[in-house]
């Protein structure tokens, strides 16, 4: 179980990795946009994050509900503007 956390873990540093290239990238661009590559990494957020919660739970190692509340809106907030 602890090694799947750090594979949850390492997926959701990737994601938040993606998710800040795509930011910085379309800050260069003439006219911004979310590309797909941006619900992609916002996706693998909410799923890693939810893996994570879910080990953490198990190994009896708790979450902070309010900072996963915030997580899960900038998340959502990403798929609603990104999504086609
Ligand atoms: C905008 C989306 C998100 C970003 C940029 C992000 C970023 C990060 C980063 C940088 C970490 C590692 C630092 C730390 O341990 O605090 C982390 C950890 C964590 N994230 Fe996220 N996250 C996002 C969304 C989510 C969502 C939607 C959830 C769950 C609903 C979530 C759950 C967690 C948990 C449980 C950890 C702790 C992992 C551990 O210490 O083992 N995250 N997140």
């Amino acid at each position: 179980m602890e090694i799947l956390r750090y594979v949850f873990l390492v997926f959701h540093l990737f994601g938040f990795a993606a998710l800040m290239g795509g930011v910085f990238f379309q800050l260069r661009a003439k006219d911004p946009v979310a590309g797909s590559y941006m619900l992609t990494s916002a996706v693998v957020q909410l799923v890693t994050g939810a893996g994570l919660i879910w080990t953490r739970t198990t190994l009896d190692l708790g979450v902070v509900d309010a900072k996963m509340g915030v997580k899960s809106i900038a998340a959502a907030a990403v798929v609603a503007v990104a999504w086609k």
